[in-house]
């Protein structure tokens, strides 16, 4: 028998600490909360990708009163970027949520189904996506990609 141990590096920073890039990103993040349309969760997300050309994409959680058919801020983000960008490489993705009066705590990670349409990108961009992640006080940083998110994950056949 063997034993297989899968494992995730998440660095803690504060703030302050971050790159310039970083706190750019997180602050488009936490900026396109202010732009979800929740009114069932009232929990609003925002999402800010870096592109391998420069450009910032922003994107936020999009409800429906079918409730399946609404959207998440990553996937809104990453299939708006792919359709006005394709093929350019993502670089660095800021999640960043806001509920009852302030933004959460704890930093919001993708749900699985976002995790798996990230990861169509970075298979097709070559090398990992950064995924930062915003709290109200710390910021988690997987510098190893969305694959680190998604262990054992589905990505070819
Ligand atoms: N949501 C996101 O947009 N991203 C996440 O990472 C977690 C959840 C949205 C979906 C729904 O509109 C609301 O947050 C509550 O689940």
């Amino acid at each position: 028998m063997e034993e297989k141990i899968l494992s995730t590096k998440i660095r803690v920073y504060s703030y302050n600490e971050l790159t310039d890039t970083r706190k750019k990103l997180v602050e488009l993040a936490r900026e396109a909360t202010r732009r979800a349309y929740a009114p069932f969760s009232k929990f609003n997300v925002g999402a800010a990708l870096l592109l391998g050309n420069g450009e910032i994409v922003t994107g936020s959680n999009q409800e429906n009163v079918a409730f399946p058919s609404g959207t998440c801020a990553e996937r809104t983000t990453v299939f708006y970027a792919s359709s006005r960008y394709p093929g350019v490489p993502f670089e660095k993705l800021a999640i960043a949520a806001w509920h009852d009066g302030d933004f959460v705590e704890t930093p919001t990670a993708p749900c699985g189904a976002c995790r798996q349409a990230i990861l169509e990108y970075e298979t097709l961009g070559g090398k990992p996506i950064e995924i930062i992640l915003c709290g109200r006080n710390e910021v988690y940083v997987v510098e190893d990609g969305i694959k680190a998110l998604l262990p054992l994950c589905f990505d070819k056949f």
